[in-house]
């Protein structure tokens, strides 16, 4: 896809990461022009070199912290853009537990400084990246966005929260923004091509990275955290939503903010399958999709961990047009091919 000279442009902070990039190539693809703000911290620069693998050309990348003022504003003053798709913030939630100052100085002030400026220049549409782990763990399955928001587990899952809250209260002031926050349940997978994907700094958290680095020979096994649940097979359950699809879902989602007529607006969607698997049941789709075997051995429950929360899509279908296509089986074959590349 090349890019015309007037193709609409769109301000992605955190646009070098993991669900930053893969969106960064469906906006290409859907003939926006994407503006990347990153400033590295947790993310790395190759993320670039495979963009221009996949797109054929360079994506503007501005290396910059979103909290900087004066950055921001010649950023916004230069680019014009049409709309924001904001991704760019701390997200390990262990970390925002041991330095929580750092997380909600980082996380908040990045929102509110584009909250300001978006006005300032006429930047009507606003995308926000938010998170299933506002729900906690909730007492109806599948979680719809009516459902209340539990106290957040985590300083980080609480500057999501926070986060929804402050454009809330920001657009019930009549500020001239249309925003919808994206609820994102648990995003893996990586682009076919395997030249973006995710880049899990030092020993990964989640499951999936730890996955394919056991089976890669990097870890010598994975854990499963917990077997006596409440749950088909005693592990946790989850909904583990593809990358693309979740890039997709951004794309759905700023066209249809770019095409409302209202001055202003506010809504939050839930960006998932609908479909809850176990983490046993990822093991074995992942070892059927790949022929690789993993090593792995159960222990103890991990704290913090709610049991099981998948989403409730049918908002999603509805307002954005837009539902999961890739299968569990698709996106763990994806995230087996990014990692063999990294090795
Ligand atoms: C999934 C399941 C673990 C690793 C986190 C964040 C959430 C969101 C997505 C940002 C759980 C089990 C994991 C391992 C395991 N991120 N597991 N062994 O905790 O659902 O959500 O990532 O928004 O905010 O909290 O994802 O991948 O860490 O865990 O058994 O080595 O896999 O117990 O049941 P989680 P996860």
């Amino acid at each position: 896809m090349t890019l015309t000279g007037n193709s609409p442009k769109i301000l992605v902070t955190g646009g070098a990461g993991f669900i930053g990039s893969h969106t960064v190539v469906s906006l290409v693809n859907a003939g926006f022009e994407p503006v990347i703000v990153d400033d590295f911290s947790n993310s790395e620069r190759k993320a670039l070199d495979g963009l221009r693998a996949i797109l054929g050309h360079d994506v503007t990348c501005y290396p910059v912290n979103c909290n900087d003022v004066v950055a921001m504003e010649d950023i916004f003053q230069k680019e014009k853009p049409v709309g924001v798709i904001h991704f760019a913030a701390y997200k390990a939630v262990g970390e925002s537990v041991a330095k929580p100052l750092k997380y909600y100085r980082n996380n908040l002030d990045s929102l509110l400084l584009l909250l300001e400026l978006m006005p300032a220049y006429t930047v009507q549409n606003f995308v926000f990246s938010s998170s299933c782990t506002v729900y906690g763990q909730p007492e109806q399955l599948p979680v719809t966005e009516e459902t209340p928001r539990l106290p957040a587990q985590s300083p980080y899952g609480n500057t999501k929260a926070i986060g929804e809250d402050i454009i809330r209260d920001a657009i019930h002031s009549k500020i001239p923004v249309k925003a919808l926050a994206l609820r994102y349940f648990n995003p893996i997978g990586a682009h076919p091509s395997a030249q973006i994907g995710e880049l899990p700094l030092g020993v990964p958290a989640n499951l999936v990275p730890f996955i394919t680095q056991t089976a890669a020979g990097i870890r010598s096994s994975l854990t499963v955290y917990g077997d006596d649940y409440n749950t088909p097979d005693g592990t946790c359950v989850r909904d583990y939503i593809d990358v693309m699809d979740l890039a997709d879902a951004h794309v759905q989602a700023l066209t249809k903010l770019i095409e409302a007529k209202d001055s202003y607006s506010y809504d939050v969607i839930n960006i998932g399958t609908g479909r809850g698997e176990t983490v046993l049941n990822v093991i074995k789709t992942f070892e059927e999709a790949t022929g690789v075997t993993v090593n792995y051995s159960v222990g103890p429950r991990r704290a913090g961990d709610v049991e099981q929360v998948y989403a409730d899509v049918s908002k999603a279908n509805r307002v954005l047009d837009w539902s999961a296509r890739r299968s569990l089986a698709e996106s763990l074959r994806d995230a087996w091919q990014w990692q063999q590349k990294l090795s």
